[in-house]
């Protein structure tokens, strides 16, 4: 019999009020939030409701599959959890958490550079695929230095975070006084009991929360310190030539993450980069950026399927997969889904969350008429803005320019 979380969970949105609920309010804007006046945060979501569906439900077959083939591994849904540093403010030990709900789930787990546990404390759990985040350092020898870790370490994939050079200004986070270690007034805690039995769960963690990729032996390991040290680490003036560096490091699949634009696109794809997630951070950095639906188009088009593209940034639903997969993405990550999921219930509250995705995928292929995800393309979809595609049976004079292949324009929004 479902728990009570799983029966009040039916949805990722559900999943989301009762992550608010059992959260103290600075620790729940943490991950909520974004930057600014969070209209590129808004925009992610509202993006998918521009697109329509049409089903061709003739096509239908008996059981849909949803597996696909990603850098050699093969995956038993298109959703796989972004990195997000201090997962473990959440729940004890949050991400080693979600990487064995994500590995039992058939998917990819992708540390952040940002992690309270270390790299090769994750990697010791044996949960695979697994991806580790880097940035690029002021001190690029640092840089090389995580490359080489998540190497030793047997990690699958490096994922080169390029949106996040200057900290996004977050002002949920200044409003509510949000500090590293967080510290909390009656008023944070108010509310509801869960919040008291959040604060119980974790207390034994709290004091030691850290950035644990970043603790070097003989210094302080405190996260204060190491906050303050990884904002200068950060280096703004970062270009190709250090993507070409990483590139001859690591030996293994290596990403970039928070391409918007399509030139930089077909630039990665021509310096051999293995793959590309169209990001904007889920809304955190700049304020004001396209949302991630409305630059895929135009990235897919400009890597022309040479390598793979992933999208993220608020898909909330299977049929904002199927949606994002039809315009060219070969599968999405999330983002704050997978830490309302471990904020509610740990490792099952993930399993949950990529449960619901798995769900919502199937029965959206299933009512629109494709039965693996190589048949969901933009044949299916129609933009509102542009309207629906004329009837090729109107007298309308542009009936002869419809095409049924592709109703939605390959440039972006
Ligand atoms: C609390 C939080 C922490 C994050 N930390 C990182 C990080 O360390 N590195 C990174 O590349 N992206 C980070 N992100 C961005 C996510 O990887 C992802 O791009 C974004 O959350 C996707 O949007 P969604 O939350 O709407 O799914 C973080 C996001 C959140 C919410």
């Amino acid at each position: 019999m479902p728990a009570a979380w799983q029966r009040r969970g039916y949805s990722i949105a559900a999943m989301r009020r009762q992550a608010r609920a059992a959260l103290p309010r600075p620790v729940f804007d943490f991950a909520d939030g974004g930057a600014e006046d969070e209209r590129t945060l808004r925009r992610n979501e509202a993006a998918f409701a521009e697109y329509a569906l049409l089903p061709r439900p003739l096509n239908g077959a008996a059981a849909r599959d949803q597996s696909l083939d990603l850098f050699g591994h093969r995956l038993s849904l298109p959703v796989l959890l972004g990195p997000t540093g201090l997962a473990g403010l959440f729940w004890p030990d949050a991400e080693r958490a979600a990487a064995r709900a994500a590995a039992a789930a058939g998917t990819v787990y992708c540390l952040s550079h940002g992690s309270v546990c270390t790299l090769e404390q994750l990697a010791a759990t044996g949960a695979a695929p697994r991806w580790m985040q880097v940035f690029i350092y002021r001190d690029r020898s640092f840089t090389r230095e995580l490359a080489a870790r998540a190497q030793a370490a047997g990690d699958d994939a490096l994922v080169l975070t390029i949106d996040n050079q200057l900290l996004g200004n977050r002002e949920r986070d200044l409003r509510n006084g949000f500090s590293i270690p967080p510290r909390f007034g009656a008023r944070d805690l108010a509310g509801t009991a869960l919040r008291l039995r959040w604060l119980a769960r974790m207390r034994r963690d709290l004091p030691r929360i850290t950035f644990g990729n970043y603790v070097r032996p003989g210094e302080p390991a405190d996260i204060r310190t190491l906050a303050g040290r990884m904002a200068g680490l950060l280096d703004p003036a970062m270009n190709w030539a250090d993507v070409d560096a990483l590139r001859r490091d690591w030996r293994g699949p290596l990403l970039l993450k928070g391409v918007l634009h399509p030139a930089e696109a077909a630039e990665a794809a021509a310096r051999g980069i293995d793959g590309l997630i169209v990001s904007n951070h889920g809304g955190r950095q700049l304020d004001g950026a396209a949302a991630a639906l409305e630059a895929l188009p135009g990235v897919a088009a400009a890597v022309a399927g040479r390598i793979p593209v992933l999208l993220d940034g608020g898909v909330r639903r299977g049929a904002d997969v199927v949606t994002a997969l039809a315009l060219g993405a070969r599968a999405c990550l999330i983002g704050r889904p997978a830490l309302w999921g471990v904020a509610v219930a740990g490792e099952a509250g993930v399993a949950h969350v990529l449960d619901i995705y798995r769900r919502e995928i199937d029965r959206a292929m299933g009512l629109l008429g494709a039965a693996r995800l190589a048949d969901l393309g933009p044949d299916l979809l129609f933009r509102r803005q542009q309207g629906m595609p004329p009837c090729p049976t109107s007298r309308s004079s542009t009936a002869t320019s419809i095409s049924t292949t592709s109703p939605v324009s390959a440039t972006p929004g």
